[in-house]
């Protein structure tokens, strides 16, 4: 046993799963190169007001999955990790001023995240989300807009059947009387309810409506719906966003018991599951709209909307569906020589072809040249070059591992060798 291991609920990711993640991580700066989504990085921690006021004190996010961080004696602040993105971001949009670019200000980012929760499959206490967000335009096309981009991820990855779960949860005019409504119908409830959803119901009473809890699902299915209450303008919003998403082709399904775990919402209200895995640990990303989070934040009221996709969910779900993760990069070409002693030679000649562009290995142990070659192959080169004492008339060996043949080459066709074999070898 190992005197030391990864924090419970924290992962490495070691070089044969990198590719798969690289892969989607490639997929989301293309779309986000082609959708005009700019890249932001913001810190890993940020002061812990930040989160409770922008994700909300009263949410399981805050209350109980902050990764706080002991402060220093001298030091006032405190500080938490980042449970998620948008708070961050808009935080950063205030500090900055960013309401002076043109709107919306449409930015995205990959990176980790950090929850305290019980870990389990899908849910880990570092985890990696792509987030997305378009702040300054209160939609309805935005929304459209970001709901498609959300999709067209899953697609491009490899999961043509992910399914939209859209909802319109009010906002400042609609919500507070339909809250009252819903606290007043799970209180005359309140002996079915279990401890957990009784002791939500004083403090947030939405997220009832949110609970997996089986002994849930009938009181959720009967109880008063927003969608049915939503004021004129939230109507309007939201009969437009769909409408838009319909344009589009993107496949949703109203969910009018969505509500979300974050405070921060308002109006349009997502989640992304694929068909037939729509468990508690299972939504591959969610988002919505959130028209108060710059003001809450310290600046102007300025609408927002964004979306953050969960990738370690993503990776899984691409295991099940037994879509082929990439292999890791195998090395061009992998320089040995018949003189074991002579590293030097090895490693100057791997260098030379690594400047001019070429992926190249050397053996720099000291072992005989049939290991060197027994390494060549077992790192998966395409070619073993091999100097030996033709080396002095400018010529070496050049073996094709693939093909098991060989034959000298000039030292000034080698780089031109080893390209057009790798390129014959690409493209068929
Ligand atoms: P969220 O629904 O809390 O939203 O998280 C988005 C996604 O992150 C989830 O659907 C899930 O795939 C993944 N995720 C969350 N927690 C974990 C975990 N413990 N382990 C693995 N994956 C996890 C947000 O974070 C919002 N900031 C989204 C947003 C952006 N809204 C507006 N803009």
């Amino acid at each position: 046993m190992p005197s030391f291991r990864a924090p419970r609920g924290t992962r490495d990711l070691l070089p044969a799963e990198r590719p798969a993640w690289e892969r989607l991580a490639a997929i989301a700066s293309d779309l986000a190169r082609r959708y005009g989504y700019a890249s932001i990085e913001t810190p890993i921690f940020e002061q812990t007001a930040v989160f409770e006021r922008g994700v909300g004190e009263a949410t399981d996010i805050v209350e109980k999955e902050l990764f706080r961080i002991q402060p220093r004696s001298e030091e006032a602040e405190s500080w938490a990790l980042r449970p998620e993105g948008t708070a961050g971001i808009v935080r950063a949009y205030v500090q900055h001023g960013l309401h002076t670019l043109p709107q919306p200000v449409r930015v995205q980012y990959l990176g980790p995240m950090f929850r305290y929760d019980r870990p389990q499959a899908g849910r880990y206490r570092q985890f990696w989300q792509w987030d997305v967000e378009a702040i300054g335009d209160p939609g309805p096309a935005i929304d459209a807009e970001i709901v498609e981009l959300g999709h067209r991820f899953y697609v491009e990855a490899g999961l043509p059947n992910v399914k939209v779960l859209l909802n319109s949860i009010g906002d400042g005019a609609c919500r507070p009387a339909y809250v009252t409504e819903l606290t007043a119908y799970f209180a005359s409830h309140r002996e079915r309810l279990p401890e957990l959803e009784r002791s939500r119901l004083a403090t947030n009473p939405l997220r009832l409506l949110d609970s997996k809890d089986p002994e849930m699902a009938a009181l959720i299915a009967a109880a008063p719906r927003i969608v049915d209450r939503l004021c004129d303008a939230c109507r309007t919003h939201f009969d437009a966003v769909r409408a838009h998403l319909d344009a589009l082709g993107v496949p949703v399904r109203l969910e009018p018991s969505l509500v979300r775990g974050l405070d921060y919402y308002t109006r349009t209200a997502f989640e992304f599951y694929r068909e037939g895995a729509e468990g508690q640990q299972q939504a591959l990303g969610g988002g919505g709209r959130y028209d108060g989070l710059v003001q809450l934040l310290g600046g102007k009221p300025t609408p927002g909307i964004g979306f953050a996709l969960g990738l370690d969910r993503v990776v899984l779900a691409l295991a099940e569906e037994r879509i082929a993760a990439p292999a890791p990069a195998h090395p061009a070409v992998f320089v040995t020589g018949a003189d074991p002693a002579d590293t030097v030679s090895r490693l100057r000649f791997a260098t030379d072809l690594r400047h001019g562009g070429i992926c190249a290995r050397a053996d720099l142990g000291q072992r005989r040249l049939s290991r060197q070659l027994e390494q060549a192959a077992r790192e998966g080169a395409h070619f073993a070059v091999i100097l030996g004492d033709e080396l002095r008339e400018g010529l070496v060996q050049l073996r094709d591992l693939r093909a098991a043949s060989q034959h000298p080459v000039p030292l000034a066709d080698l780089a031109r060798e080893i390209e057009r074999g790798e390129q014959s070898h690409r493209h068929g």
